[in-house]
């Protein structure tokens, strides 16, 4: 175990010295196209610790067999830290919002009606999803040769039973300048918190806005347990003990269906009731305003009237906005997605923290590309699996999904009002568009639909070995 345990967290200067602990994925992404998320249960602790120790190997690999690159991570949910053994102790000294899981907390976060857990699929967020094994390869066939390879194991060992499985496919998009996209057609991601001290590239608007109006990175305990965070150098103290949580931190899952077709519909009459019009044009203009980015990442802070691909293009300039003098919302609207998500220098009517609530996205897509121009759903199931890495569930995740997804209230809207995008939608449900010739869009569809999720803990390396070995 590392000699630098202790209560005391450590800097964003010790870091450099413990990426090798953390899993991929956490600091840096992974960037190969194949995932593919295997959800087990533990039958037997014993058994399925001793498969998790042939697994381990493999964890942050990124190795050949068979012809192949893979490589795979692993995380816990609650009840499966409870089948491997971990200690009462331990156990309870776990938050409360991971303890509860995504199925406990889904009243809470606002996963009601269509999105409410009776409606998950495979068991998710259940008793008996006790881990999530994560490949990441480079073909489709590379995909199955991996979980060959883990089935083998797994059968060899006994004690695991395979109970969801959920490939994902990094899409293209089409933009020209070799960006991912997402389903309903916008470059994604762009925008990601970078870590102090942990040397990734990033770029201007991607961290925290600093007084002197630069930018800086986010403190690494805001999403690395261990570690000091941007409330002092305490950083979170859970769990018990110090080597269980160093390096380790939570990942969110959650499988949203996006209903494209409905999207595409719904920009068409957008156009018509907020523009008086049937031009293409501004059924691009309305889905950027919903967004806050043109379908090409520009954002319309930047370039608020028609698209901008050069800005799109440029990762000094796609990121670097404030919304400094756009009070009333007229570049990007308030209630825009991505003004929603990270309100950057937004003035908040409730105080807090905007550097508190930053979330590392390393989601991916699921099933195929509706064909450009399709209108008409094909019944295909196809989304986005959100994946948010943080450091605490309920400060990050928790508080973005219900306080800036659910309501308006904290930026001086409706309260009513919800994000255009994941918001619950129907009848009713509203969107304000300062300075369109009507400025509300009225009964937004429910275009995205939680299919279920988990909340999982992602242990550091030696962490994962004293988990296999019963130290905790
Ligand atoms: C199917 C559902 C969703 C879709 C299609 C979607 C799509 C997008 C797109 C296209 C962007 C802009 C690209 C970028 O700036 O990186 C974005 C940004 C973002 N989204 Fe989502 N998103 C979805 C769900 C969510 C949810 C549920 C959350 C949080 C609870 C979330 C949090 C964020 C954050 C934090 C950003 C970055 C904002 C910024 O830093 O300016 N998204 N999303």
């Amino acid at each position: 175990m590392s000699t630098l345990v202790s209560s005391r967290s450590l800097t964003a200067g010790d870091l450099k010295d413990q990426l090798h602990d953390i899993q991929d994925n956490v600091v840096a992404p992974i960037l190969m196209r194949y995932g593919r998320h295997v959800f087990v249960k533990f039958t037997d602790g014993a058994r399925a610790r001793a498969w998790l120790r042939n697994m381990f190997d493999r964890v942050n690999a990124r190795r050949e067999e068979h012809g192949i690159r893979f490589t795979v991570n692993v995380g816990f949910t609650y009840e499966g830290l409870k089948a491997l053994g971990v200690s009462q102790p331990s156990l309870e000294s776990f938050p409360q919002a991971f303890r509860d899981g995504m199925r406990g907390r889904a009243r809470a976060v606002g996963d009601v009606g269509p999105h409410a857990p009776e409606h998950w699929e495979g068991g998710l967020g259940g008793p008996d999803i006790h881990a999530m094994g994560w490949i990441r390869t480079d073909s489709d066939a590379g995909r199955d040769v991996a979980m060959g390879i883990i089935r083998t194991e797994m059968e060899a060992a006994g004690g695991v039973e395979i109970r969801f499985v959920q490939d994902t496919m990094a899409l293209a998009h089409a933009n020209g300048i070799g960006s991912e996209g997402e389903h309903f057609g916008y470059a994604d991601p762009i925008s990601q918190p970078p870590i102090e001290g942990a040397d990734t590239p990033w770029y201007p608007g991607d961290g925290v806005l600093r007084q002197d109006g630069a930018w800086r990175p986010l403190k690494p305990g805001e999403f690395v347990l261990g570690y000091e965070d941007e409330a002092g150098p305490q950083g979170t103290q859970a769990p018990d003990p110090p080597e269980l949580r160093l390096n380790g931190t939570y990942m969110v899952f959650r499988k949203l269906y996006q209903d494209v077709a409905a999207f595409r519909r719904y920009l068409a009459t957008a156009a018509k009731s907020l523009y008086g019009s049937d031009d293409p044009h501004h059924q691009e203009l309305v889905a950027a305003k919903m967004m806050g980015r043109w379908r090409s990442g520009c954002p319309v802070d930047l370039s608020p009237e028609k698209d901008d691909l050069a800005i799109a293009a440029d990762p000094e300039r796609r990121n670097n906005f404030t919304y400094a003098g756009d009070e009333q919302g007229l570049r990007g609207p308030i209630g825009s997605h991505l003004r929603r998500s990270n309100p950057r220098g937004t003035p908040l009517k409730r105080a807090t923290a905007v550097q508190r609530h930053r979330l590392i996205r390393r989601g991916v897509e699921y099933g195929p590309h509706l064909p450009d121009g399709v209108l008409e759903d094909d019944g295909v199931d196809r989304g986005l699996i959100n994946l948010f890495i943080n450091a605490d569930i309920e400060r990050q995740f928790e508080f973005v999904q219900k306080e800036w997804m659910k309501g308006g209230e904290f930026l001086g809207l409706d309260p009513n009002e919800q994000d255009p995008i994941n918001g619950t939608g129907g009848e009713g449900s509203q969107m304000s568009v300062p300075g369109s010739k009507r400025p509300f869009l009225f009964d937004l569809p429910t275009f995205v639909v939680v299919k279920g999720g988990e909340y999982l803990f992602v242990p550091g390396l030696n962490a994962l070995r004293g988990l296999i070995a019963q130290k905790f």
